[in-house]
C-alpha cells in the first residue's frame, strides 16, 4: 500500500485533471452547468468502500452520503437533508444503502465494544442487532458479523422508506427505488440483498423477503 504525501496528492490531482481534459475535452465544463445524477449512495465512511470506483460511476453520476456504518436515523438532519435534496431537487431514480462485510462499526455493535463518541451512533446498529437477535443467535462470530452487516443495510433502507421525504415522493407518484446492498472487501464484489423497494406498497414484502434471505444464507 502506498502512503502518499500531501504534495503527492496535489501532483496526482494535476495529472488527473490534465489527463481528463486531454482524453475528454470539455468534461469539466460540461459538468459545470448542472449535476443530474440518477443515483444516491449511502455508505460507510470506511476508506475501502469508495462509491464511484466500485460502481464505475464518474463525477456527476452519483450523489453520496457516508457515515460510520451507513446508518440512516430520522432525526439526523445531515443525512435527511441530503436525501431530501437528492429526491426532491436532483430527482435521483435509485437510492442505495451500501453496507460492507467486515464493517468495524457493525462489529463494535455486535460485541458491545467501546470505541469512543461513535458508541452513541452505533447504538442504532445495536437496535438492528436486538431486533434480529433470534436470527443472529447461535451463529459463530464471522457469520453473525456478516449477517448483521446485511441486516443493518436492510433496516436502513426501511428507515429511508419511512422518512417523510420518501413517503411524500411516493405519494406524488415520483419514481424512486430503494436498494440494500453489501460490499465485500475480500473480492470487491457487491451483493444485492434484494431489499428493493419501488414504492410504499412493496415495502413490507421486500423487507420480509430480504430478511428471510439473510436467514437462509447463514443457515447453509
Ligand atoms: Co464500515
Amino acid at each position: 500500500m502506498t502512503t502518499a504525501s500531501i504534495d503527492e496528492l496535489f501532483a496526482h490531482n494535476q495529472e488527473w485533471a490534465a489527463r481528463m481534459e486531454r482524453d475528454r475535452p470539455g468534461f469539466f465544463t460540461g459538468l459545470l452547468a448542472q449535476q443530474k445524477p440518477r443515483y444516491m449512495w449511502i455508505g460507510c465512511s470506511d476508506s475501502r468502500v469508495p462509491a464511484n470506483q466500485i460502481t464505475g460511476l464518474e463525477p456527476g453520476e452519483v450523489f453520496v452520503h457516508r457515515n460510520i456504518a451507513n446508518v440512516v436515523v430520522p432525526t439526523d438532519l445531515n443525512c435527511l437533508s441530503t436525501i431530501q435534496y437528492a429526491v426532491d431537487q436532483l430527482k435521483v431514480e435509485h437510492l442505495m444503502v451500501v453496507g460492507h462485510y467486515g464493517c468495524g462499526g457493525v462489529l463494535a455493535a455486535l460485541q458491545d465494544a467501546r470505541i469512543g463518541l461513535a458508541d452513541n451512533w452505533i447504538r442504532h446498529v445495536k437496535d438492528v442487532r436486538d431486533k434480529h437477535s433470534e436470527l443472529l443467535e447461535g451463529l459463530d462470530l464471522q457469520w453473525r458479523h456478516d449477517a448483521l452487516c446485511e441486516l443493518n443495510a436492510i433496516e436502513q433502507v426501511l428507515n429511508i422508506a419511512h422518512s417523510t421525504v420518501m413517503q411524500d415522493a411516493w405519494a406524488r407518484g415520483q419514481k424512486v427505488q430503494l436498494h440494500g446492498w453489501c460490499y465485500s472487501l475480500t473480492n470487491g464484489l457487491i451483493t444485492n440483498l434484494h431489499m428493493t423497494v419501488p414504492d410504499v406498497a412493496g415495502l413490507e414484502e421486500a423487507h420480509r423477503q430480504a430478511v428471510a434471505e439473510v436467514a437462509s444464507r447463514v443457515r447453509k
